[in-house]
């Protein structure tokens, strides 16, 4: 099969971590778990957290900014700033606007996206199908994740797992055959009780009782997650990889969604990509939902890890379920 011509690029990224680092030490003296259990059972050694007063449209801001100034753009030439986050600085109105006003970009139109971990990809996927439809000439997808704001930190199955984080993309119309070669969507709605926040919305409000059993934070049944999740990345990478002509031979990045170590070697294994070409950092920041692919991407481009031509393969599975996966060439 000939490669797909790419009508949509990613010029430049960006990341913004918080400083404080929580450690699985710390997490010892929290709740009843041990360094061992969770680097066994999930690779992760630390996360970052956010302080109280930061939001999600904050930290997203601090990564685009990096983004934009690395791709030489000014906030008035954005037309559509798409932002993927599980966790919004409030439900009304979208965590985009509040971003939109913060960096000033007053010609952009503004949205989010919710498709939990898979987001970015969503996100870019949705910036691709505007942007080659001709609905304007710069998007900026950021994936911006404040997760230690809706976890039970009395859980130990869950507050293990998740930090927080934001990453940024500037993407224009493909002008040198780079770009996005292949993208693939999906869900299944009949399983979002296994990974959920039961409360907080119009169908059941926050009151006392509420409060009480903590239904507005996640909730996971972990085995089952963790099954589907390496189900659906295979079939997901599987996908990106047969509709941009490629296997997994010819791809030189894996850039897998970071949740769980275990998952990200299945995936790898699956796809046929050897270990020393996927990018893995979840033992640092550990699961920050949508925004692990785009500060591992960002990570990826410091470190020298994409040459041009390079041809990077992501591939993300969350709550919804949702999953998605993306085939890249640098
Ligand atoms: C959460 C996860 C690490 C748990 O690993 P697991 O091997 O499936 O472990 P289980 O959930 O079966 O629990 C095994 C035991 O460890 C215990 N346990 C759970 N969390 C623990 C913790 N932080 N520390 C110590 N013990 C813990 C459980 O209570 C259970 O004890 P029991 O056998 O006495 O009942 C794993 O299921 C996982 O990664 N799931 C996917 C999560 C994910 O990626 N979610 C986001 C998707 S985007």
């Amino acid at each position: 099969m000939k490669a797909p011509k790419p009508l949509v690029e990613i010029v430049s990224t960006g990341r913004w971590l918080p400083e404080r680092v929580l450690t699985n030490a710390e997490l010892e003296r929290m709740v009843d778990t041990s360094d061992a259990w969770i680097t066994e059972r999930t690779g992760i050694k630390e996360r970052r957290i956010a302080p109280p007063e930061i939001g999600a449209a904050e930290m997203g801001a601090q990564a685009a900014k990096i983004a934009m100034c690395r791709a030489g753009i000014h906030a008035g030439e954005i037309d559509v700033i798409v932002v993927a986050t599980a966790t919004p600085d409030r439900l009304l109105p979208a965590t985009a606007c509040d971003l939109q006003a913060l960096l000033g970009a007053t010609n952009a139109a503004a949205f989010d996206v919710s498709a939990a971990c898979t987001g970015f990809i969503y996100a870019l996927t949705v910036a691709e199908g505007l942007l080659a439809a001709g609905r304007g000439e710069i998007a900026l997808v950021i994936s911006t994740e404040k997760m230690s704001g809706i976890v039970d930190w009395t859980d130990r199955a869950t507050c293990v797992l998740f930090g927080d984080g934001a990453g940024a993309a500037v993407v224009r119309k493909s002008t040198n055959n780079r770009g996005i070669l292949s993208s693939f969507i999906r869900s299944d709605g009949t399983l979002a009780e296994l990974l959920w926040r039961p409360a907080g919305g119009v169908k059941v409000p926050v009151d006392y009782a509420v409060l009480d059993e903590k239904a507005h934070l996640i909730k996971m049944a972990g085995r089952e997650v963790f099954k589907a999740a390496v189900r659906s990345m295979a079939e997901a990478a599987d996908q990106a990889l047969l509709r941009a002509g490629l296997t997994g031979e010819d791809i030189d990045l894996l850039i897998p969604h970071q949740a769980n170590m275990r998952i990200i070697e299945a995936t790898a294994r699956y796809a046929n990509i050897p270990m020393e070409k996927v990018y893995v950092n979840v033992e640092r920041y550990g699961n920050m939902s949508s925004a692990t692919i785009a500060v591992a991407l960002d990570e990826a481009i410091e470190e020298g890890r994409l040459k041009p031509g390079s041809k990077v393969l992501m591939v993300a599975f969350g709550a919804g379920f949702t999953w998605g996966s993306l085939v890249l060439r640098w």
